[in-house]
Formats: structure tokens, sequence, C-alpha cells
């Protein structure tokens, strides 16, 4: 017998003065089979130095001991796993259960992480008793984040209902409220490594501690595979209209929506905003949603606001030599970004959308462009982008959310990442094809939850990268490729319509 092993146990056991029953018995139970090393073996009866995960985290990984043992059965095998690795080496302290991992290599890691990752949970921790305001806080921050405090809807990037997304992001359901928050605190904190982009400290920086204790607690109620529904409304805000600066603009608060035929307008306006192929099923063709390049449900200063856009319309357009009402405007984001049909301008799902802007639009002069208007451009790259670099750039900051292939990734029968390019994406007749366009808005936005944080060269380079892949034809094809490219495409700095990446023209129609 290894003498460790009583060490370990020992020292477990001083941290854990409340499990020391648990732990104990597990060791016992442990003892039978620890040399056979296969991960059932770790998993039901320990490593040979500490107890099985099951002792704590339960036969199908549903968690235990009043939310000190997190849930982690079906969670994404590749989250378990990372965690599992910062674990055993020591960068996620858990005293608790790291004698458990020890001496684990990565290989019997995977292995065990995939049993969990395949396990189906059915019984959850009791929901906590949540006061109103609170419960409709957590709801608010989990539907549509606190974009003032740089902070993003959970929903954004853990799924629809909160049940994960894989490969690399957990859920969050089916754990208890003191777990998540501890973790938001840790990850506030720096005591909880984050993935290589950081984006839990960022998203937990722009937490209060009151923020915490009410995400964390309305998290808490859900459970996975529930449908999350509104809580009771707030009470109305005492919001009250005024003229404010277009330098420093607040669209109004959706809880001043008003009630009536004009609100509900309102809100038809912003669901459609939210989930274009839904809200608007007759004329979309692809999977993209306005709201996923005008960020914050289209009142995000850095993504070409709906707010700003509101009030700069009828103007002249080069691109289609008319002076264009904000319909007309609609109208072609529709066609491109939707590669789509364009609904007629008096339709209910053009009527609902420019209702929508105005109404954020609230307060704001007309007839002048806003500073916030349209995508800032970045200054010019020194030299051509570069693809291959954009390659690497990618890998690193964008494969994570919008898959190796750039198809973007499905939850709960919903696009939560969406499509970059491909058939699925926009065409080669939309603004975000622009190689200039897009390194603008990626600069600004992306990572999602951590705009700012490339570089302008990898900016660039990663949009030159998305932008050198094959997509629906531009709308406006006529004779071939080479026509078409001159008649349109000509004055594009860096397009890539037309051209020959990696053996293929990229824009021929068989594409
Ligand atoms: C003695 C109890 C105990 C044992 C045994 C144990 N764990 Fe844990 N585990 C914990 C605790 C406590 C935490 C939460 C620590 C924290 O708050 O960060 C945890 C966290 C985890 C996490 C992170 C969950 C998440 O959502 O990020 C994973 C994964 C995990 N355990 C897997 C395992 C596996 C696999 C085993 C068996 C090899 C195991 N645990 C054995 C107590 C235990
Ligand atoms: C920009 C994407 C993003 C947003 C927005 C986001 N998360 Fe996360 N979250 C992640 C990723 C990625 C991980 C796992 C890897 C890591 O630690 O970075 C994670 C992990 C977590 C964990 C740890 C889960 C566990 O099992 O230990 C908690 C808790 C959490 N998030 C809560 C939240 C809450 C609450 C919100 C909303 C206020 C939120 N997250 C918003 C990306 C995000
Ligand atoms: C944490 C997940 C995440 C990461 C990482 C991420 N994105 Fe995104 N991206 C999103 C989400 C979510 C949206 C949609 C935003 C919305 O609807 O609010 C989006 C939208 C986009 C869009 C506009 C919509 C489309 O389909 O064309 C582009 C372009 C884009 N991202 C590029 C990138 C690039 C390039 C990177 C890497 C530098 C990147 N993203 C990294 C989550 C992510
Ligand atoms: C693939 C990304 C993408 C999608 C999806 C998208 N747009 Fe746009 N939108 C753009 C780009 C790029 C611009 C041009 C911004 C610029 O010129 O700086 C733009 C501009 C606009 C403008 C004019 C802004 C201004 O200030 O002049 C409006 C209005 C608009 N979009 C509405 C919509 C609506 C409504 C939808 C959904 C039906 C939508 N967009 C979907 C990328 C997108």
């Amino acid at each position: 017998m290894n003498p460790n092993r009583f060490r370990s146990a020992a020292s477990l056991r001083l941290t854990l003065a409340g499990l020391v029953l648990v732990t104990a018995g597990a060791g016992l139970a442990m003892k039978s089979s620890w040399s056979d090393d296969t991960a059932d073996s770790v998993i039901f009866h320990g490593n040979g130095k500490a107890p099985g995960c099951v002792v704590c985290h339960g036969a199908h990984g549903e968690g235990g001991g009043n939310g000190a043992f997190p849930r982690i059965g079906g969670q994404p095998a590749a989250y378990l796993e990372a965690q599992l690795r910062a674990i055993r080496d020591g960068q996620r302290a858990n005293a608790v259960m790291a004698p458990s991992v020890a001496g684990l290599d990565d290989d019997r890691l995977r292995a065990i992480a995939q049993y969990f990752s395949r396990q189906e949970v059915g019984t959850y921790p009791p929901a906590p008793e949540a006061s109103q305001a609170r419960t409709s806080r957590g709801y608010r921050l989990v539907m549509f984040g606190d974009w003032d405090h740089g902070v993003p809807a959970c929903a954004d990037c853990h799924g629809p209902a909160l049940n994960g997304v894989a490969p690399a992001i957990p859920g969050l359901t089916g754990q208890t409220a003191g777990y998540l928050s501890a973790q938001l605190d840790a990850y506030r904190n720096g005591q909880r490594p984050a993935n290589a982009l950081g984006l839990m400290p960022r998203v937990a920086r722009g937490l209060s501690p009151d923020d915490i204790t009410a995400v964390s607690t309305y998290i808490a109620t859900l459970r996975p595979g529930g449908v999350m529904e509104a809580p009771a409304a707030p009470e109305a805000a005492s919001w009250k209209p005024r003229a404010q600066s277009p330098e420093d603009f607040t669209p109004p608060p959706d809880t001043a929506i008003p009630e009536g035929p004009y609100g509900d307008m309102i809100r038809l306006g912003e669901s459609i905003f939210n989930d274009t192929p839904t809200g608007a099923s007759k004329y979309v063709r692809n999977d993209l949603s306005c709201r996923n390049c005008h960020l914050d449900r289209g009142r995000l200063a850095s993504s070409s606001p709906m707010w700003a856009a509101y009030v700069h319309y009828p103007e002249y357009r080069k691109k289609n030599r008319l002076v264009n009402t904000m319909q007309m405007r609609i109208q072609g984001c529709f066609r491109y970004s939707e590669n789509g049909i364009v609904p007629p301008s008096d339709s209910p799902e053009i009527t609902a959308l420019v209702t929508y802007f105005h109404w954020l639009s609230t307060g704001l002069p007309v007839g002048i462009k806003p500073p916030a208007s349209g995508y800032r451009r970045l200054p010019p790259p020194t030299g051509t982008p570069d693809r291959g670099r954009g390659a690497v750039v990618y890998a690193a900051n964008c494969a994570m959310c919008h898959g190796e292939d750039g198809q973007g990734r499905v939850a709960g029968g919903r696009v939560v990442f969406p499509p970059l390019w491909g058939p699925r994406s926009f065409n080669w007749g939309a603004g975000m094809h622009q190689v200039d366009m897009a390194a603008a808005f990626i600069r600004a936005n992306m990572p999602y939850g951590a705009g700012g944080t490339l570089s302008e060269q990898d900016a660039w380079d990663v949009a030159a990268y998305v932008n050198s892949h094959d997509r629906p034809q531009d709308p406006r094809f006529v004779d071939d490729v080479e026509t078409t490219r001159e008649k349109f495409h000509a004055k594009h700095r860096f397009g890539y319509y037309g051209r020959d990446v990696e053996g293929v023209t990229l824009g021929t129609p068989a594409h």
C-alpha cells in the first residue's frame, strides 16, 4: 500500500470537515478495485487515492451535497475535459476533488468526461424562492444582458434555454444558486481560470454583487430542457421621453413600450429583428437575424444601431442610385444580408420594423447623421490583409463559437452562433462581404463579449479569411462572374468576389 494514499485521504478530510462521512465511506469501497484503472473504475470506485466521482456527483452526474457538488451529467464532453485538466493541474483550485483526479492521464480524463457527457440527468435540486424583483432582474440579464457594463445576454452564449452549446459552453440549468454564484465570484476575482478568450471574467466583472445573486437565483429556478418564460413585468418604469444629444444617445428601455396597437407593433418589430427567420419566414432564405449584425437588438452604438439609422433616412445611396426611404433600406438588408426576398414596403414585417426603429430613436433629432450610424471603418491596413494569417486568428478566436467550418452552431433547435459563410449566410451582395466592413464590425464586436480585443491587423486578416469563402450568389448577377465583378465589385478594395482562392473562382454560380 502506498502511504501517500493515506496522506491525501487525511488532507481531504481536513479540507472537508463536513464530508468526512461520505469520503470515508467511499474510501472503503474503492479499496477493492483501485488498481483496476479503467475510466469506469475511477468513476465508480476511485483512483486508489480518493473516492469515485459518483460519490459526490451522483451516478448520472446529477450533482449533490446541496449543490456543493455540481451537476456534470449531460455537459459538453470537451468542456468537462477542460475542467478536469484544470482541476488536476491546479489551475482551477479544488482541494475537495483534486485527489480524485490526481495522476490520471489526459486519455483517462477524456474517457471520464465522455461518460458523464452521455448521461441524462432527470432530477435536480429544488428551485429556490426568489422575490419578483430578483426574478425579473435575473431574467433580464439572462435574456438581454447589461450592455452598458459590457455584459451580453447569458442566453446568447449558453443557449436559448441555458442548456449549453457544445463543445465549449456548459449548461447552467440544474446547478444550485450557491454553485453558480460561487463560480461567478471566482471568475470575477480571478480565482477561476477561463478559457483562452477570457469571456467569463469579463462577464462577471460587469455584474454587481446583487446582479450575481439575482442571476444565479433565477437560473436555479430553470430546468434543463425546460422553456424560459418571462416573469411578470416589473413596475412600469418612470421613464419619460426627452430630447437627447446624438453624440451620446440612449434608446428607451423596453419597459417603456406603451400598451395598445402602437406598442404591439413595436414589440412585433423587435421580435422580427431578434428572430428574423421565424418572424419574417416568407422573406428570409438563410439563418441570419437582423440582431446578428446589429447587436443588443439594434441598440448597440458600435454595431450600426437602428436608432441612429432611423433619423438619417430618406437618404441618397450610391448602391442603387436612388433616394432611399427607411423602408427601402430595410428591403436592401432582406435582399442581401438575409439572402431573401424583398417584402413589400407596406407589408406588416416592414411596418413593424420601421415602427420599432422609430420608437428606439425617441428623443433624437431627425435629419442629422449621428456619429454612431453605420460601422466605424478602421484606418487602412499596412499591406493587403492576409487570409493565411486570418486563418490562425480564426482558429484561436472564432471557431469555438462559429465552428471550424464557419457554419455556426445550433442548440435547442435555434441558431445560437450564426454562420459566417456558406449557403446559410449572407450573400455576395451584402455589405458584410466587403472586407473593410467586416473588419470594422469584427474589431468592434468580436469575439462576442470581448469586442475591441483583437488588434486592427488581426481584424483585417480574419475578415479576409471569413470573406474569402464562398456564399450565396449576388442577386444582381448578370451574365457571368467576370461581368458581375466588373459591374458591382470593381470598387471594393480587397474584395474576393470572382477571385481564385485555392483553385476555386469565388462567386461561380455552381458554388
Ligand atoms: C469529494 C467530492 C468530489 C469527488 C469525489 C469528485 N468531485 Fe468533482 N467536484 C467536486 C466539487 C466540490 C466541485 C466544485 C468545485 C468548485 O466549486 O469549483 C467539483 C467540480 C467538478 C467539475 C467542474 C464542473 C463544472 O461545471 O465546471 C467536474 C467536471 C468534476 N467535478 C468532475 C469530477 C469527476 C470526473 C470526478 C471523478 C474522477 C469527480 N469530479 C470527483 C467534488 C468532487
Ligand atoms: C460571450 C459568451 C458568454 C456569455 C455572454 C456568458 N457566458 Fe458564461 N461561460 C462562457 C464560457 C465560454 C464558459 C466556460 C469556459 C470558461 O470558463 O470560460 C462559461 C461558463 C460559465 C459558468 C461556469 C459553469 C460551471 O459549470 O462551472 C457560469 C456559472 C456562467 N458561465 C454563468 C454565466 C452567466 C450567469 C452569464 C450571464 C450573466 C454568462 N455566463 C454569460 C461564455 C459566456
Ligand atoms: C463567444 C462566441 C463568439 C465568438 C468567440 C465569436 N463570435 Fe461572432 N458572433 C457571435 C454571436 C452570438 C453573434 C450574433 C450576435 C447577436 O445576435 O447578438 C456573432 C456574429 C458575428 C458576425 C455577424 C453575423 C454573421 O453570421 O456573419 C460575424 C461576421 C462574426 N460574428 C464574426 C466573428 C469573428 C471573425 C470572430 C473571431 C474573431 C467571432 N465572430 C468570434 C458569437 C461569437
Ligand atoms: C450579415 C450582417 C447583417 C444582417 C444580418 C443585417 N444587416 Fe443591416 N446592415 C449590415 C451592414 C454591413 C450595413 C451597412 C452599415 C454601414 O454602411 O456602415 C447595414 C445597414 C443597415 C441599415 C442602415 C444603417 C444606417 O445607419 O444607414 C439598416 C436600417 C439595417 N441595416 C437594417 C437591417 C435589418 C432590418 C435587418 C434584418 C432584416 C438587417 N439589417 C440585417 C449588415 C447586416
